[in-house]
């Protein structure tokens, strides 16, 4: 079975990308074929400072090694070092329709109609179908919001086959259940995410053990006596209920019953949180430290892609009538 998924390199990475995406994705590559992508193409859609762009890259890549992601276990690239991406992107644009991109919801929460937003971003989902389909992965592990974009997929992939003869596996996608949505530390009602940032709110995989401490004893709970386990009525203990559960592996409302104070539930949680992150913080900076190296482990990445991916684009070329060079 073959695995893909992707990342955008805006912002650092979250307590909630690491616990619903990047973690999973580490445990992923010792079992499956696994391709993980920097998706840096998806991050022009919106307007980029070139200089951050690149910082960003740099950062989200070195991030994913630190957190366990092996190079020699699993196929790690940038996006944009490839130009199958937007090659394929082009013919599926030719077989998807302007009602069916219109219909997606992230395009109309980000667009909201303005006639300055840009025509990439109305197109973005097509561009995700090509990451998705040239690798030909049977699943995509993504969070809930990119169902739809991944349902988009299966209906390209199912056409073109239809329509050109069998050319793309159609993928699955593959939801976690465990920290699906990691929400907000200082708002828990929405989820932790780079775009609605609280500065206390949000927790950073690199983020140093003063930090980390900082954040979980300031998160938002209750006044009530004791910790339930309890999203609805209870968001923000629950979440931290969560987040300890995900990181222990303990169930969440057994985690409630062992704890009568918040201060020793945080106290715990705390130590939980830089046991696990403060090894991928320090190999991130590793990483970084050595730029020539971590763009030499790019490259390499690319290579190993470029060989599924270029197999692929000449396929579906040659399934739709182009005379291959
Ligand atoms: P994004 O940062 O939105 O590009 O998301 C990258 C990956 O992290 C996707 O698989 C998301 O579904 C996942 N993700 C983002 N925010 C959260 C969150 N608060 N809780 C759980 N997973 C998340
Ligand atoms: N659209 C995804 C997001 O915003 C990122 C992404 C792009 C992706 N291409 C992908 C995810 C391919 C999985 C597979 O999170």
């Amino acid at each position: 079975m073959r695995v893909l998924s992707g990342i955008q390199p805006t912002g650092h990475v979250h307590l909630g990308n690491y616990l619903g995406a990047v973690r999973g994705w580490v445990e992923d590559q010792h079992h499956h074929d696994s391709f993980f992508t920097v998706v840096d193409l998806h991050a022009i859609t919106i307007d980029q400072n070139p200089a951050e762009l690149t910082k960003a890259v740099l950062e989200l890549y070195a991030t994913l090694l630190g957190s366990g992601l092996d190079p020699e276990v699993s196929t790690i690239f940038v996006q944009s070092q490839l130009d199958e991406h937007p090659a394929l992107a082009w013919l599926l644009e030719c077989t998807a329709t302007y009602g069916e991109l219109h219909r997606m919801t992230q395009f109309k929460d980000k667009g909201k109609g303005s006639e300055s937003v840009r025509a990439g971003l109305f197109t973005y989902p097509v561009l995700m179908a090509a990451d998705i389909l040239l690798y030909q992965a049977d699943r995509v592990p993504v969070g809930e919001d990119q169902k739809q974009h991944l349902e988009l997929t299966r209906d390209l992939a199912m056409r073109f086959n239809h329509r050109f003869g069998r050319t793309f596996v159609v993928p699955e996608p593959a939801i976690p259940k465990v920290a699906a949505r990691v929400m907000d530390l200082q708002a828990p009602e929405r989820k932790m995410s780079k775009s609605q940032a609280t500065p206390l709110g949000i927790l950073y995989v690199t983020d140093k053990p003063e930090e980390i401490k900082k954040k979980i004893s300031r998160a938002v709970t209750d006044t009530e006596a004791r910790a339930v386990y309890d999203p609805e009525k209870r968001p923000g203990i629950s979440n931290l209920l969560e987040i300890f559960s995900a990181v222990s592996g303990a169930d969440p409302a057994e985690l409630a019953e062992r704890y009568n104070s918040y201060g020793t539930l945080k106290s715990d949680l705390t130590a939980a949180l830089v046991a696990e992150l403060e090894p991928v913080r320090l190999r991130t900076e590793e990483y970084l430290a050595d730029r020539g190296e971590l763009v030499r482990i790019m490259r390499k990445g690319a290579e190993k892609a470029r060989i599924v991916a270029g197999e692929t684009l000449t396929k579906a070329k040659e399934a739709m009538g182009f005379i291959v060079a």
